[in-house]
């Protein structure tokens, strides 16, 4: 019970563990235009401004943190550290994000760019199409101006203030 309580009492820690991996996203850019904080930035932003909900924002910006651990699994590294916060199409968007973000470039690595096919009909579809065509591709433009990670801080805090599931 003691171990419970004070497991509960240091949770808001997780919250900030999570933002301090968004900020060290700045060290990898691995060829991109702009490196992958400011991608996380600029993905959460363009979620924002499409009326998304606050987890689907709040994913938004965390999709790629798996990246600083292994970039060839990274979409499960992040659904997993969202899965008991988020509800269960949102931890799908980010699970399968890379079959949908196939389409835009695995045919230039001799990959089936349709990857996507296979998840039709689910009911995450829609939100996880939306989320790769609309925000994540675009979302390498040294141009746009996203909000700064201050603006996100608070719904992050909310988002894991407490665990749905475990
Ligand atoms: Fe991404």
């Amino acid at each position: 019970m003691h171990i419970a309580e004070v497991t509960v009492a240091a949770q808001p820690r997780v919250a900030e563990h999570l933002l301090n991996m968004v900020r060290g996203l700045s060290a990898i850019t691995d060829g991109f235009s702009i490196d992958q904080m400011a991608h996380a930035l600029q993905t959460a932003t363009r979620a924002e401004r499409a009326g998304a909900d606050e987890e689907v924002i709040v994913a938004s910006l965390l999709h790629d943190v798996g990246k600083l651990i292994s970039v060839p699994n990274h979409p499960k590294i992040a659904a997993e550290i969202l899965k008991p916060y988020v509800r269960h199409d949102v931890y799908c968007m980010v699970a399968y994000h890379q079959d949908f973000q196939g389409r835009w470039y695995y045919e230039h690595l001799g990959m089936d760019p349709n990857l996507r096919e296979q998840h039709r009909g689910q009911q995450w579809y829609e939100l996880t199409e939306q989320f790769a065509d609309e925000w994540d591709q675009k979302a390498f433009d040294p141009d746009f101006e996203p909000e700064n990670l201050e603006h996100f801080e608070p719904m992050v805090r909310r988002v894991f203030a407490h665990a749905k599931s475990i």
